[in-house]
C-alpha cells in the first residue's frame, strides 16, 4: 500500500537459502525426544484450597503466573498468605514489593497471622538487582508486586510504562524458565483502558488469574482466564476479613444465607462454575419510569443478555417492558457468565413486574433461545444434589438431561410461556 508506514517489506533475494550471499548460519540446538522428557515436577502447593485448585492443582515450577486485579481488591493479601503456606512445606519463597516498605509487609504479616513464617521479603523495584540477588540461590517460588514499580536499566522510560511492563516482565519469566523458579507477577487493572495494565502481558506469561469483587462485598473471586497447565473455568471464592482471605468452603451457603425470605423478584439459580455447583440469587426491580428512555440496570450479570431476555419476553410472550426501569442484580458480588442462568434472570424479572413470588424453596436454571424455548444445560444432577443439599424442594429445570433420582420437586419447562403462566403478570 502506497503512502503508509511500514509498508517496505525486507527480503532475501530468491534461491537455494544456504548458498546465498552473506547468510549467517546459526547456533545448532538440542533436540528432545517426547517419550524421554522428564516426568512433570511436582506442583508447588500453597495448602490454600482456592488457589491451588485454580491454578490447576498448585503451581508449575519454571512458570509465570499473572495475578490481576482492581488495585485494593487483595491481590498483596492473597500471596502473602499464600507464600506462608508454601514455605511451611519447605519450599523457599520470596516476597519482593515495590510498594511496600519491609515494616510495611511485616505489620500486613502480623494482622493475617503469618509473622512467624520463614518467607524472605525486600523491597525493590530493579529487574537487573533482582536477578542478580536470586540468581545465587534461586528460590522455588518469587512474587513481583507490582509489574508496573518495576524498571530495566536498558529502557529509557519511567516504570509502569507500556515498554518497561512489557520488558520486565519477559526478563522475569525467562529468568525464572532458566532456574526453575516460579515467578508470579501481581498486575493492577488501570481504570483508564488497561494502558500497561495486565492485558498487554497476557501472552506471555503461562498463567492469567484474576481477582475480582466488589471492594464493598466481602466476597472475592479467583479466576483462571489463562492456563498452559490447568482447567480455565475454575474460580476461588473466598471472603475477606481483617484477618485477611479466608476460603469459602460452601460458597452456596455464603451466597444465599443472608436471603430475606421469599419475596417477589428473587429466583435462585442453580450454577456451574469450573467444577463446582453454586446457589446464587438474582433479584429483578422493575418500576415505572420517570424517563422516555427508560433504564436498564444490571450488576454480576451481562448486560447484553439482559436486553435479549427482555426482548424474548416481549415479543414472544407478550410480557411487556416499556415505560419501566429495569435492574437485575447477583447478590454477592459474583459475576455469572453461564448461559443457563437466563431463565433464573427472567422468572426474577417476571416475578418482580406481577408481585407474584416464585415458589418458596425453589432453584432454576435453563437457556433461553431467541424463540423462547428453554434450552438443556450441563450437569443438571450436580445442580439438582446441591439444591438438596441446601434445603430446597423444588427444581425449575428445562426436560431431559437427567440420569440419576431425585426426592425433589421437578417442574420441566420447555417453554418460556410455561413460566410466564406461572407466575403470572397482573396487568
Ligand atoms: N488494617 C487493615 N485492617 C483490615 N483490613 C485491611 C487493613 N488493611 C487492608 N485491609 C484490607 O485489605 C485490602 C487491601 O488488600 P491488598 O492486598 O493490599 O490489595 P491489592 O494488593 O490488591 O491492592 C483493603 O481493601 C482492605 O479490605
Ligand atoms: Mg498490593
Amino acid at each position: 500500500m502506497c503512502g503508509a508506514w511500514n509498508a517496505v517489506v525486507e527480503e532475501l533475494p530468491v534461491g537455494p537459502l544456504l548458498k546465498a550471499p552473506n547468510y549467517q548460519l546459526g547456533k545448532p540446538f538440542e533436540l528432545v525426544r517426547l517419550d524421554h522428557v522428564s516426568a512433570d515436577a511436582a506442583r508447588l502447593k500453597t495448602g490454600i484450597n482456592e488457589l491451588d485448585r485454580v491454578c490447576g492443582g498448585g503451581i508449575v515450577p519454571g512458570s509465570t503466573l499473572l495475578l490481576g486485579g482492581d488495585p485494593g481488591i487483595g491481590k498483596s493479601t492473597l500471596l502473602l498468605q499464600g507464600l506462608a503456606g508454601l514455605n511451611k512445606e519447605n519450599c523457599r519463597c520470596i516476597y519482593i514489593s515495590g510498594e511496600e516498605a519491609v515494616d510495611q509487609i511485616q505489620r500486613r504479616a502480623t494482622r493475617l497471622g503469618i509473622k512467624d513464617s520463614a518467607l524472605e521479603v525486600a523491597t525493590n523495584t530493579s529487574v537487573g538487582d533482582i536477578a542478580a540477588t536470586l540468581q545465587a540461590n534461586p528460590p522455588h517460588l518469587f512474587v513481583i508486586d507490582s509489574i508496573q514499580t518495576m524498571y530495566t536499566g536498558n529502557l529509557d522510560s519511567a516504570a509502569g510504562s507500556v515498554g518497561q511492563v512489557r520488558s520486565s516482565a519477559q526478563s522475569l519469566s525467562q529468568f525464572a524458565k532458566e532456574f526453575g523458579s516460579a515467578v508470579i507477577l501481581v498486575g493492577h487493572v488501570t481504570k483508564d483502558g488497561q494502558i500497561a495494565g495486565p492485558r498487554v502481558l497476557e501472552h506471555m506469561v503461562d498463567t492469567v488469574l484474576y481477582f475480582e469483587g466488589e471492594r464493598t462485598h466481602q466476597y472475592r473471586v479467583l479466576r483462571a482466564v489463562k492456563n498452559r497447565f490447568g482447567p480455565t473455568d475454575e474460580i476461588g471464592i473466598f471472603e475477606m476479613t481483617n484477618r485477611g482471605l479466608i476460603e469459602a468452603e460452601n460458597p452456596s451457603e455464603s451466597f444465599i444465607g443472608a436471603r430475606n425470605g421469599n419475596v417477589a423478584g428473587s429466583a435462585i439459580f442453580a450454577g456451574i462454575e469450573g467444577s463446582r455447583p453454586i446457589l446464587v440469587e438474582f433479584q429483578a426491580l422493575v418500576s415505572s419510569s420517570p424517563f422516555s428512555t427508560p433504564r436498564r440496570a444490571v450488576v454480576g450479570w451481562d448486560a447484553g443478555r439482559l436486553a435479549m431476555i427482555l426482548a424474548v419476553l416481549e415479543s414472544r410472550c407478550d410480557v411487556k417492558f416499556n415505560g419501566k426501569d429495569v435492574y437485575l442484580n447477583v447478590t454477592g458480588g459474583l459475576r455469572i457468565n453461564e448461559p443457563a442462568a437466563d431463565l433464573a434472570a427472567a422468572a426474577a424479572l417476571i416475578s418482580s413486574l406481577s408481585g407474584k413470588t416464585i415458589i418458596n424453596n425453589a432453584v432454576i436454571f435453563g437457556e433461553i433461545g431467541l424463540t423462547a424455548e428453554i434450552r438443556p444445560v450441563a450437569q443438571i444432577d450436580a445442580r439438582i444434589k446441591e439444591a438438596k443439599k441446601l434445603g430446597f424442594e423444588h427444581v425449575y429445570t428445562p426436560s431431559g438431561g437427567r440420569t440419576s433420582k431425585t426426592s425433589l420437586q421437578i417442574s420441566e419447562i420447555d417453554r418460556l410461556q410455561q413460566l410466564v403462566d406461572a407466575l403470572g403478570v397482573r396487568e
